[in-house]
């Protein structure tokens, strides 16, 4: 079993706002060196977490500009190795007495880098310092910057250029990296290599983390979080029927015990069809304590004529969180906390991990509770990504057939019915989607997809059955493949199975007649289509 240490050994990412941050932390995870993301504010790690060096995110700014974020004093009184990343570099240099221009030398997309001569930039480095040797090997790495490096500060050398600009350097005796290109975006050869470097050799980061790690580490620090000791300290589970929040209940449930841990499902009625009889089937077979919560009228009441995807997104979201601090004001003489599913990228994509990416979309999970209940609320997952609470889902017995379901929004059907949701709308989405997730089970289709959906369109469309002519609703396949949602492919399913698809729910589903396939990538479109 894995030692449980004191101090937790990683980095520190600061966002400035980079919409590749998390990728950052990302590829460090992967490579067993825990990290955080945090914003520019963050000033001192938690006492159990061994800060051993820092990454300064790129972003939008201009670091001529007077409303620039600026270099947070506490990086460098830290004293731990830092490494600027596009405009964390720019940063650095201009810190250090440097200079940055913007325009003229601009570079987006690929780019080939070649390192200099060792000579060049040995001027300022300890006898000992062993260079990444990734540098003397020209290769292809992923810019995105309008401003460049025009001279370094003293004390700093190049270490790498590529046609147009200054492409790495280094500084402060070995203790300063600048990087002008993203090696966390997978287009940029040998960049988690490089990131491993900064964290193995240059910072000193020893420790091999792990998902595993974690289950032993999360049992240490819930324990001592967490003392559910007498009757009205038990703990409420916010559970959606989504991998997350189930991984949290069973991890809650196996450290404390049933009798302490109750999860509670809110039916929003615009779940799918066999969701609650899944949730409650896995609360028997791995021993935890579940209850259904019926809102189901309230929602379709408080959906009725509302047609605009925020609009309704936000009375989802406002109508979940009334139901449940109705349901958790009328316990809060048997629990004193409340336990939720929220990973690593909600935070981040809240705000949480540092700047605000532009809204595209409202996000309702069971992240987006109440801001005030009676409860003191426990995050158990919140430094893991999806990948790693898949693992850790694993260790705890969960069936692979619910840690690797497709994802399934917070809105839920809500936002897979296009224009005003009602009960008959939803039965035919219901019974639609599942003939469709069943066929690709059948087919072994449902592990190569990333996500796989019915939407329900606004409109009708004539047919023809037996000898009668038909108007009825239209429905849409969406299939798509993707790593992280981000960017998504539309997923190759031959014309066979969709036309069998179509056969299928068209007979199986009274009420439609017609069914499209969706054949567009993200962006443009988004993977939902409200
Ligand atoms: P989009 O539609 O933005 O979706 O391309 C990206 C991924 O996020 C899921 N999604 C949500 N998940 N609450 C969630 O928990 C939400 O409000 C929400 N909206 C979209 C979507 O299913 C896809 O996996």
């Amino acid at each position: 079993m894995a030692k449980v240490q004191d101090q937790q050994d990683g980095l520190w990412v600061v966002d400035f706002g980079s919409q590749y941050t998390h990728l950052i932390a990302r590829k460090l995870r992967e490579q067993q060196v825990y990290c955080e993301c945090v914003p520019p504010t963050a000033e001192r790690p938690r006492a159990d977490f061994k800060v051993r060096g820092v990454i300064l995110s790129g972003g939008p700014d201009t670091v001529s500009a007077g409303d620039a974020r600026a270099l947070p004093a506490w990086v460098l009184a830290l004293q731990v190795p830092v490494l600027g990343i596009c405009y964390g570099m720019q940063l650095l240099v201009k810190h250090f007495g440097g200079h940055v221009g913007s325009g003229e030398q601009r570079e987006y997309g690929a780019a080939q880098i070649t390192g200099v001569e060792a000579a060049e930039c040995s001027g300022d480095l300890p006898d000992n310092f062993e260079m990444w040797s990734g540098f003397k090997r020209s290769h292809q790495v992923w810019m995105s910057h309008g401003d460049h490096i025009e001279r370094l500060p003293a004390g700093m050398s190049v270490v790498a250029r590529s046609d147009r600009a200054i492409a790495a350097c280094v500084g402060e005796r070995g203790r300063i990296f600048g990087l002008q290109y993203h090696p966390e975006v997978e287009h940029t050869q040998n960049g988690a290599e490089f990131l491993a470097y900064f964290a193995r050799q240059v910072s000193g980061v020893g420790e091999r983390w792990q998902p595993s790690s974690m289950l032993t580490a999360l049992r240490h620090s819930l324990t001592k979080q967490v003392q559910p000791s007498h009757k009205s300290q038990r703990i409420l589970v916010a559970c959606s029927g989504g991998v997350d929040s189930t991984v949290a209940l069973v991890l809650l449930t196996q450290i404390f015990g049933q009798k302490w841990v109750k999860g509670v499902l809110v039916n929003t009625g615009l779940l799918r069809l066999d969701d609650l009889e899944r949730m409650q089937t896995l609360g028997l077979e791995l021993g935890v304590s579940l209850e259904v919560v019926d809102a189901e009228a309230e929602f379709y009441q408080r959906l009725k004529g509302v047609t605009h995807p925020e609009a309704k997104r936000k009375v989802i979201g406002a109508t979940f969180i009334d139901v449940f601090k109705a349901y958790s004001q009328a316990h809060q003489d048997s629990y004193g906390y409340l336990a939720q599913g929220t990973l690593y990228s909600d935070v981040i994509e809240s705000g949480g991990g540092g700047v605000h990416p532009r809204l595209i979309k409202t996000h309702h999970n069971v992240g987006g509770l109440p801001e005030q209940v009676p409860f003191e609320i426990i995050e158990p997952l919140r430094s893991l990504f999806k990948d790693e609470v898949r693992k850790l889902g694993a260790e705890l017995g969960i069936p692979g057939a619910i840690l690797w379901q497709h994802p399934f929004p917070g809105p839920g059907l809500g936002v897979r019915i296009a224009g005003e949701v009602d009960a008959a709308k939803v039965k035919m989405l219901q019974q639609a989607d599942k003939i469709y997730v069943d066929y690709l089970h059948e087919h072994h289709m449902y592990e190569q997809i990333w996500q796989a959906f019915c939407v329900l369109l606004p409109v009708k469309s004539v047919g023809v059955m037996g000898d009668q002519r038909t108007y009825e609703w239209v429905i849409s396949l969406r299939a798509i493949t993707s790593t992280d949602a981000m960017t998504a492919q539309v997923a190759e399913i031959p014309m066979r199975h969709l036309t069998q698809v179509a056969a299928r729910i068209v007979a199986g589903v009274s009420g439609v007649n017609r069914v499209l396939y969706d054949v567009t990538t993200k962006p443009p479109a988004t993977i939902e289509w409200e």
